[in-house]
């Protein structure tokens, strides 16, 4: 079995220096750490992640010569150790000990009192090595610069939420059950959990518990869902017998949430393949059917067969700056020329399936982005090129003010980030 920090430091490596995500580079790791080690991985991990230009810049301050490139595991160590001091209710001496261990077990001989004379340091120095920190919330300056210029007032709180852990929230199936029922069952097994403000299914957990603890988690009476996720089942209101797309589906949690709020006729579309197929396994488990279909929703004459849809969900492809606080590998992975790639694709995919709504449908448009060049400007920027499109209020309350649509930020306890702009098609 490996050092749990040497796997730590191995997943840092691969998320900064390789553009990896999290989300592959977690699970494979797992395999090869003792069980009773797995949790504390992932807190290191998504720490050491969540903090890493603000642990970069405490080694830059701290190492006089920079660690060679061919030796950034070392880095990356240190980040781990710092973490651990920084932030983490390990025992001192421990958290040292245990990052020199894991220094040996990565046969880094040389670099044994580095580690610990640097960790050494941080204990004594602390504050006045955080004091001097340029980057303490650590985000990357292309994206503070973006979010102090889209929310001025909003900035600081902005990036302290985006470091919580966000809540472990549930959509109930109402198909299967009402949410005070599973309610019910789930404080008889001893879960405590909370009823959402805005979404009637939703159910926040008290304290995260592993699914297969859930009561009916495998029958799909519930799914792990953010309530801002599940907004857009709520203001899609779709209707028995609709015609209904989900044009940007994997891994299907809307797809799902959709087909567990009437009895429809659902296509689920997604360009990866591979994603498409977890939302075949999402809505086996929930006892749930749909036409999937691998394509890009853009390139219509490859899947559309010309029949209009009452409703479509463009849940679009974003730069996912709403929810950092469960995916903080978006703080280095992201680059600032994104943006605008992504802002060209959510163009086209808007425009293009424009073209496949119904006269009198509605079309949701929805992000997990906090930046307006996604959100109020693609609305703005559709709306004066579309004739034929009215913006209806969106039934919500916003937390920021925006020209178009509704603008969620991350609430502490609360849901992720999140954008909504609903669009109707004027009948003819
Ligand atoms: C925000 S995620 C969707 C999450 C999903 N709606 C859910 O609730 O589980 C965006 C998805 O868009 C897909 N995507 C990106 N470009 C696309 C395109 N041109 N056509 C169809 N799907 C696309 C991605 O593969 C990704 O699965």
């Amino acid at each position: 079995m490996k050092n749990v920090r040497l796997a730590a430091a191995e997943i840092l490596l691969n998320v900064v220096d390789e553009g990896r995500s999290l989300s592959d580079e977690l699970p494979r790791a797992l395999a090869d750490i003792e069980p009773d080690q797995q949790a504390f991985l992932q807190q290191l991990v998504y720490g050491s992640t969540r903090y890493y230009f603000a642990l970069d810049e405490l080694i830059q301050a701290m190492v006089a010569k920079p660690i060679k490139a061919k030796e950034r595991l070392v880095h990356m160590l240190l980040a781990v150790g710092l973490y651990q001091l920084w932030h983490l209710d390990v025992a001192e001496h421990a958290a040292i000990n245990e990052t020199v261990e894991a220094t040996l077990a990565a046969k880094r001989t040389w670099a044994k009192n580095l580690v610990n004379a640097s960790l050494r340091r941080f204990q004594r120095e602390r504050d006045a090595l955080l004091a001097d920190l340029r980057r303490t919330e650590s985000f990357p300056g292309w994206l503070n610069k973006r979010l102090r210029q889209a929310w001025p007032e909003h900035y600081s709180d902005i990036c302290r939420q985006s470091n919580v852990q966000g809540p472990m929230t549930l959509r109930v199936n109402a198909k299967h059950l009402s949410r005070e029922a599973w309610l019910a069952k789930a404080d008889a097994e001893g879960i405590v959990a909370q009823a959402t403000a805005h979404s009637a299914v939703g159910a926040t957990l008290v304290s995260p518990a592993p699914v297969f603890a859930l009561p009916g988690f495998e029958q799909g009476d519930v799914s792990v869902q953010d309530e801002a996720a599940q907004m857009c089942a709520r203001l899609l209101n779709v209707k028995d017998g609709e015609r209904v797309l989900d044009a940007c589906a994997a891994p299907g949690g809307k797809t799902g949430h959709l087909l567990e709020s009437a009895n429809i006729d659902m296509t689920a579309l997604d360009v990866d393949e591979k994603r498409l197929s977890r939302v075949a396994e999402n809505l086996t488990r929930i006892q749930q059917s749909a036409k999937l279909v691998a394509a890009d929703a853009a390139e219509l004459d490859s899947w559309w067969d010309g029949e209009p849809f009452d409703a479509i969900l463009l849940d679009a492809p974003c730069s996912g700056t709403g929810v950092i606080r469960r995916h903080p590998d978006i703080k280095l992975l992201r680059k600032s020329a994104d943006i605008k790639q992504l802002s060209q694709v959510q163009k086209k995919l808007l425009s293009q399936l424009w073209q496949t709504l119904k006269p009198g449908g509605r079309l949701l448009y929805a992000t997990c982005s906090i930046l307006p060049d996604e959100n109020s400007e693609q609305i703005e920027n559709f709306l004066a090129h579309h004739s034929d499109v009215i913006a209806l209020e969106v039934d919500l309350p916003p937390d920021v003010d925006t020209e178009h649509g509704i603008q969620w930020l991350p609430q502490e306890g609360g849901h992720d980030g999140f954008y909504y702009a609903m669009l109707r098609k004027q009948a003819i």
